[in-house]
């Protein structure tokens, strides 16, 4: 589904889920590895790409540059010649991740201009590490109302020292200092999954990135560049909603093409909870038992638990047996679908970047607002243990991050529908 529109998710309770759901590329990485192809003329190949809103603002940005985008099913393809390295506020302002053009245009045009980002309304989220850290290798900005100007004629490897492992200037370094002349070092460099697979498309198209997935990459600058064909790794965050499902509402399932190996520290948590995984050929497998016990938890740069997992546990222990303290370490303003939660009966309170949940035994249907991505799906995912009829207003959030979240939860029998807002 790829609309702004505002939509009604209608959920009705129903009974343990069982069957399998296909987990889809993850939107983490096929933005950045879009960006990336902003480095090298020819036509890009990306497959196993997501059918969302965030991907086709990506296109648009792309296409504004000069790029043209073809897209099918699971497919996209973008030619790429010489470009204009001006990312336009209206677009921008959009999505978040459109700053991850930022390191590639100033690599091959020596300019990049980047109307203010915007993207997911969850507090203040400034781009000043990617900047000095751009600065590093030599480039100079200068910022107004209207964005950031960036000139880089000459880039120079550097060691870089991050302050925090941002994700985001991780993937703006390392793109830059592909072309840059020189060695680079990233130290405290953010290890997520999706920076290895940035890297390691970068590298098919002619990079030499070692140690991503580490604490510490290295890069080693070339000149040229050329267009490659990657499939995007599977969408960890979307399969962790899947597995909050099956928390909530019971249940056996298989999440096809799901990586363990990129979730470790979520299975072993919701473990904890009662809730049994295991790495299967396929994906993942999970087992939601019924009621789960309460733990506390807190989010942190992977490998700890990931802020974006953060509102489905919550869900989750919403209705866990037991009090659990949740802990916020990234980002300020993240519990606003906390009263959401509240108004369907739940027991929580915050207090700075700290919830206390005091799981109840059942939630109770009502009207609700998700107020980004995740705290939408997390909406979804808690009316399914809840007595009644749940409505989640969303004004086009759950659609920049899943294709197809209520039939995906349909084909494990649950009974959400979505229809447009009334
Ligand atoms: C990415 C993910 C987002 C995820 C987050 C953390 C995408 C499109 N988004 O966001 O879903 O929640 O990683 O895993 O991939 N910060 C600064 N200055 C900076 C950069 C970041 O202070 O220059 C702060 C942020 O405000 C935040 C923390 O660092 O408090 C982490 O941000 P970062 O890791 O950069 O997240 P994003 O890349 O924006």
């Amino acid at each position: 589904m790829t609309s702004h529109s505002t939509t009604e998710f209608v959920v009705t309770p129903g009974g343990r889920l069982e069957g399998e759901v296909t987990v889809s590329g993850a939107k983490n990485s096929v933005l950045k590895l879009m960006a990336a192809t902003t480095m090298a003329s020819g036509t890009h190949t990306l497959y196993n790409v997501p059918d969302i809103f965030d991907v086709e603002v990506m296109c648009r940005l792309l296409e504004s540059m000069g790029a043209t985008t073809n897209r099918r099913p699971g497919v996209v393809e973008i030619t790429v010649g010489e470009l204009t390295p001006v990312a336009p506020f209206e677009l921008v302002e959009q999505m978040r991740a459109s700053t991850a053009v930022l390191g590639p245009l100033l690599a091959r045009f020596g300019h990049a201009e980047l109307g203010i980002p915007g993207g997911d309304d969850f507090g203040h989220r400034p781009i000043d590490m990617h900047l000095s850290g751009l600065e590093t290798l030599g480039a100079t900005f200068t910022s107004s109302a209207d964005g950031v100007v960036g000139e880089a004629p000459d880039l120079m490897g550097g060691d870089v020292l991050l302050a925090f492992p941002s994700v985001g200037a991780t993937e703006n370094i390392m793109m830059a200092a592909v072309m840059a002349k020189g060695t680079t070092r990233i130290e405290n460099a953010a290890r997520e999954p999706e920076i290895a697979d940035l890297a390691s498309m970068l590298n098919k198209m002619g990079a030499r990135i070692t140690g991503s997935g580490s604490s510490t990459i290295t890069i080693e600058g070339v000149t040229e560049l050329e267009a490659v064909t990657h499939r995007v790794i599977p969408d960890r965050i979307q399969a962790a909603t899947f597995l909050a499902a099956v928390g909530v509402a019971g249940g056996e399932v298989l999440l096809r093409e799901a990586r363990y190996d990129h979730m470790d520290m979520v299975c072993q948590k919701v473990g904890e909870m009662g809730l049994r995984t295991s790495p299967d050929r396929n994906g993942i497998w999970a087992m939601g038992p019924g009621r789960l016990n309460s733990v506390d938890l807190q989010t942190l740069p992977y490998p700890g638990v990931a802020t974006d997992y953060k509102p489905f546990l919550v869900a989750l222990l919403a209705v866990a047996d037991g009090t659990a303290i949740v802990t916020e370490n990234l980002f300020a303003g993240r519990f606003r679908y906390v009263d959401e939660l509240v108004t369907m009966g739940a027991n929580i309170r915050t207090d700075g970047n700290h919830a206390i949940v005091r799981g109840v035994e059942r939630l109770r249907g009502a009207r609700v607002k998700s107020h980004d991505i995740r705290a939408g799906a997390a909406l979804v995912v808690a009316a399914l243990g809840a007595d009644g009829e749940t409505i989640v207003i969303d004004d086009g959030h759950v659609s920049r991050g899943y294709p197809d979240l209520a039939g995906d939860l349909r084909a494990l029998g649950a009974s959400v529908e979505t229809r447009p807002a009334s």
